[in-house]
């Protein structure tokens, strides 16, 4: 504990600094007025669903975590016949156990869920674990991923070698990049299906971006995934209910430049210093969001070949009530994705996502991309979300990562309902004024 902690104060020096000297908001008004459109039949004839997951045997690493906990009671509820939860430590495990009962006493499952003791880093302490219990999908949440490129990810070796569907929720992009290179030509010789880099944000996001960069160059067929802008808004209240490890992967994050792609170049920008106004829907209205080092920057450039990328991030209150305020409080977590083009000022179509508490969120989105890979629409090899899930899967993986969203909604000038990006919905459409 005691390098953590040491890490730990010199991010938050680090992260003072930057908000005290920083913190310069610029407000931009919002320009969207909502407009409710007659809600179609869902349009999605994927065969991804919660049946997915029915009479599957699923290894959850990192299970008695936050991030793992939340996969963990999500997949027994929408119909695992088997969860197991991976770790090192069995009392940490015991102690989840007692908090998911009291949070969740009509779901009787808790008391199904068993222990495994592996190491992430060590292949081999997966090998009988895997052998013997023939597992349809392990679950790799044992973070931080942070800065792990020459580490050695024990998960995903045995899972290729061992044949078994692989997703994470790594949120590093040279962590991840790191590993598909490594992995992915055994993983398609092999024939294993892995996902990297799921959740909502990474994940969900991504998958956003495809739907909305698959309609703008649908209908407007003169244009190229290079002409397009693909800006992305986060928003979590207060630390999103985070434990040690996401804050300590966040602060990492906060201390790096972020990312930003124009016209395809590559370009680092200071984090978290110039603001700007975002509106996240009804229920969350407009906050403050700034520049932050996120995977699906690059990812969507990469995969989507996307001209230009950025990704703002806020929190509210600020980073140090955090700390002091809601360390374990559950909290609002919002996305947005928009799509514009400078060829073309008319054109733009975004996405909104918001739901009431982080940690059921992303035990939600990670849900969905499971009943992806076991639906057996993911081909083999290792892949982000935007690379995986097919055009015609699209809706379907967002209409179950959305199944607790209290918003879920498309605005823009193409006229698109709201069930061909989000699937089944009753939300209302926004749509430019
Ligand atoms: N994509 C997204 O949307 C998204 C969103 C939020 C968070 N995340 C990421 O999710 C990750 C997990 O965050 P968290 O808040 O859930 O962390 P956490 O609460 O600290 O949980 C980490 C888990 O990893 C296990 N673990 C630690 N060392 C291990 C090892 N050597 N081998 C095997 N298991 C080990 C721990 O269990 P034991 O004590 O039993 O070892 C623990 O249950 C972070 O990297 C975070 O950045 C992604």
């Amino acid at each position: 504990m005691a390098p953590v902690t040491c890490k730990l104060g010199i991010v938050i020096v680090s992260i003072a600094l930057v908000l005290v000297e920083g913190f310069a908001p610029q407000r931009v008004e919002g320009k969207f007025k909502f407009r409710t459109k007659p809600i179609e039949a869902a349009s999605s004839d994927s065969s991804i669903s919660f049946d997915a997951l029915q009479g599957k045997r699923i290894l959850v690493v990192g299970g008695s975590g936050r991030v793992g906990g939340s996969v963990v009671t999500q997949l027994v509820k929408r119909g695992a016949s088997k969860v197991t939860v991976g770790g090192t430590n069995e009392d940490r495990f015991e102690q989840s156990m007692s908090r998911w009962i009291q949070l969740f006493d009509d779901l009787e499952f808790v008391n199904t869920v068993s222990f495994e003791s592996v190491q992430r880093e060590d292949p081999a302490s997966f090998e009988k674990v895997l052998q013997a219990s023939s597992y349809d999908l392990v679950v790799h949440t044992a973070g931080p991923f942070q800065g792990k490129v020459t580490a050695r990810n024990g998960v995903l070796e045995a899972c290729v070698a061992n044949n078994v569907a692989y997703v994470d929720v790594c949120d590093d992009y040279c962590t991840a990049t790191a590993a598909k290179t490594k992995y992915q030509k055994q993983a398609q010789e092999n024939g294993v299906p892995c996902l990297l880099s799921t959740g909502c944000w990474p994940g969900v996001s991504s998958l956003m971006a495809k739907q909305l960069v698959t309609k703008v160059l649908e209908e407007n067929p003169k244009l190229s995934p290079s002409d397009l802008k693909v800006d992305f808004g986060f928003f979590t209240a207060g630390s999103g209910g985070a434990g040690a490890t996401l804050l300590v992967a966040t602060f990492l994050i906060l201390a790096e430049k972020a990312l930003m792609v124009v016209e395809g170049r590559r370009r680092p920008v200071q984090a978290m210093k110039e603001y700007k106004t975002v509106n996240f829907g009804d229920v969350i209205g407009d906050k403050e969001i700034a520049h932050l080092n996120l995977l699906e920057t690059a990812s969507v450039h990469d995969v989507l070949g996307v001209g230009s990328v950025k990704s703002l991030f806020g929190t509210a209150p600020g980073f140090w009530n955090t700390l002091l305020v809601d360390f374990f409080a559950g909290a609002t977590n919002a996305m947005r994705c928009d799509v514009t083009t400078d060829k073309d000022p008319t054109i733009s179509a975004s996405l909104l996502y918001g739901h009431e508490n982080l940690e059921p969120c992303v035990g939600e989105c990670v849900a969905a991309f499971c009943c992806a890979i076991l639906s057996g629409t993911v081909k083999p090899g290792v892949w982000f979300t935007e690379e995986a899930i097919q055009e015609g899967d699209a809706a379907a993986v967002l209409g179950l990562a959305s199944v607790g969203a209290h918003t879920k909604e498309y605005l823009g000038t193409i006229d698109i309902a709201a069930e061909e990006m989000w699937g089944t919905t009753t939300s209302p459409n926004l749509v430019n004024a």
